[in-house]
């Protein structure tokens, strides 16, 4: 039987690659992707990576690759539904092989199109004649249009059946926006209402890029009968305790740690000012169930709550929470000002960034545990101590912080400043060394791998070929993409597999389903590890641009390939008319 789509996207969600390899691979961390000797091939130098935020694996040296229900079968030998029942019982998950659990699973499936519409529904009344108040009021409070998209920030207008009549026209039952939790219903004749009525709309998205809640802000401060927030209630598929405000873009976040405010705007300004590791807790104190998100993901945390009373005492119960979780964490004081919104607002990213790094004590930490592995009285390992500070030192973005640390480590190994800076300066020149290394690895590598490993994978036309890998590569990436490569089909790809693997992300994207390698289905391993080294190969930010620029070369090389053969047609009939004329 085939899987209900949400269960294996649940059953991965559950799974992490890193944690499944790591139980058969001792694997280390380098950078964002995790490295380690292939356990499907002999090797004495690992070439094995494993990129969690792909959720792929990928063996330089055999190029074996796939996600993590295709690496549970290579290892262990099963077949695609075994591999599978293996993940599930190994996470505690029931295996849906009943009728009642799919039902479950495909109202869940509703639910998430139906909050997905009405994101759709509440983004495009902003920018309608009735929601002209409320850009306003957005734009009002610092956020411009590019915020308003990437948070799909929206409008409930002030009417009381507009998304009711939206959802209904969109073919959702009655039955179904009851339980979406959008409508509250009168108890007066049982009729539907819009729940949210003339309130700027934050969708609220779980890591798996389902919408499944709103927030809803009252734009008129002085209305003091209205709160001013009102959250989506519990439904079966938005619990408020167990999801994290902005995490799905935090998680993707570079900056190593995670932020953690209390308010949406907060989160929402973070972003905005270059900190995209933020997350709000979603109009409720931070429990344990939040703690343990958050520890998915990072395992450091660093909590701004607001000034006041009510902040502190809010820092102060969270704190032994995120530390049970294994979390360490930071607290970072608010200074004048209410909240980290209104701080950005006021001071900027620079005055934040300094209050960020006063508060941390990062870089102490960092320094003693590097002081803790070496016996400094053993002059070797003082030269790595001191290595090894200058390594973290040279990091640094502020001179002065350089000086400062670099300072400190003088005084513990009772050398001169000028010898300690000289180390500082030669740690820099090595870290410059090693990205310029690696990044001309990255540029060449194209060229290196033309031709697919796989015998049995050949590329007919490598210019499109290359455009197709793109664009499958960077889409995977960031799924919202496809909504940009929408005049690119199936058929324009020239590689059969390539167009297999990019219909297969263009219907579940049509159909709300979280698209990435693991929701790939009926792919030979060859094929699947294929798929992973060009998943693997993307490295970098996305550059929406060349993506663009590569749809137009795929379908200039497919109308092309397709003037050729008309053209071959037109030829041939030439050929034909000119030879019966010489015969004739
Ligand atoms: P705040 O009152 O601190 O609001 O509530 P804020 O985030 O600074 O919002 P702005 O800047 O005034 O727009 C913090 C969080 O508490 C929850 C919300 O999640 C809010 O973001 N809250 C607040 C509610 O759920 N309901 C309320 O009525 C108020
Ligand atoms: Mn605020």
């Amino acid at each position: 039987m085939a899987f209900p789509p949400a269960f294996l996207d649940e059953l991965t969600a559950r799974n992490p690659i890193e944690d499944v390899v790591g139980q058969y691979v001792s694997l280390k961390r380098s950078g964002s992707n995790l490295f380690g000797l292939c356990p499907f091939h002999g090797e004495k130098t690992a070439s094995f990576s494993v990129a969690p935020d792909k959720g792929i694996y990928y063996c330089f040296g055999c190029h074996k690759g796939g996600s993590v229900i295709n690496f549970q079968m290579e290892i262990e030998g099963l077949s695609y539904p075994d591999a599978v029942r293996a993940l599930a019982k190994r996470v505690g998950m029931e295996v849906p092989e009943d009728e009642q659990y799919q039902s479950r699973y495909r109202q869940q499936e509703r639910l998430w199109a139906l909050h997905k519409e009405a994101a759709r529904f509440f983004h495009s009344q902003l920018y309608a004649p009735v929601g002209a108040q409320a850009l306003q009021y957005a734009y009002g409070r610092g956020m411009p249009k590019s915020v308003l998209t990437r948070f799909g920030i929206g409008y409930a207008p002030d009417s009381w059946s507009s998304l009711v009549d939206a959802l209904r026209k969109k073919g959702y039952t009655d039955q179904e926006l009851r339980d979406s939790g959008l409508v509250t219903i009168s108890k007066k004749n049982g009729n539907l209402f819009d729940r949210f009525r003339d309130r700027l709309m934050f969708p609220i998205i779980d890591v798996r890029g389902n919408v499944i809640g709103f927030g809803g802000r009252i734009m008129n401060d002085k209305d003091k009968n209205a709160a001013k927030y009102l959250n989506s209630p519990e439904t079966l598929i938005f619990n408020k305790r167990k999801n994290l405000f902005a995490l799905n873009l935090a998680k993707k976040s570079k900056l190593g740690y995670l932020i953690l405010v209390e308010g949406y705007m907060d989160a929402i300004a973070l972003h905005q000012y270059g900190f995209d590791c933020a997350v709000a807790s979603l109009g409720t104190a931070l429990t344990e169930d939040g703690a343990a998100l958050l520890s998915k993901y990072t395992d450091q945390v660093v909590l701004i709550y607001d000034g006041d009373t009510a902040g502190q005492n809010a820092t102060k119960r969270a704190i032994p929470i995120l530390e049970k979780a294994g979390l360490q964490v930071k607290v970072l004081q608010m200074r004048d000002a209410k909240d980290p919104d209104e701080f950005l607002k006021k001071f900027g990213a620079d005055r934040f960034k300094l209050l960020l790094e006063e508060s941390s004590n990062r870089v102490e930490y960092q320094l003693n545990a590097i002081l803790k592995k070496y016996d400094l009285r053993d002059d070797d390992q003082k030269v790595k101590y001191l290595q090894e500070s200058a390594e973290l030192i040279c990091t640094l973005s502020s001179s002065v912080q350089r000086e400062v640390y670099a300072g400190r480590v003088a005084e513990v190994a009772k050398i001169s400043m000028e010898a300690m800076k000289l180390e500082v300066n030669r740690a820099f020149k090595r870290r410059i060394a090693r990205e310029k290394k690696k990044q001309e690895k990255i540029d060449l590598s194209p060229a290196r791998n033309l031709q697919p490993k796989s015998r049995s994978i050949h590329y007919d036309n490598l210019k499109s070929a290359r455009a197709e890998e793109m664009v499958i590569g960077q889409t995977l990436r960031q799924p919202a993409l496809l909504d940009q490569t929408r005049e690119l089909t199936q058929e324009m790809f020239s590689s059969e597999l390539l167009g297999r693997v990019y219909g297969q992300m263009c219907r579940r994207h049509r159909e709300h389903l979280e698209v990435s390698v693991n929701g790939l289905t009926d792919f030979s391993p060859e094929e699947m590890s294929h798929i992973a080294g060009i998943l693997h190969s993307q490295q970098g930010p996305i550059n929406e641009q060349a993506l663009l620029d590569c749809v137009a070369a795929i379908r200039q090389e497919y109308q092309s390939r397709r003037v050729t053969t008309d053209e071959d047609i037109l030829a041939h009939m030439e050929r034909m008319k000119k030879s019966k004329g010489y015969k004739a």
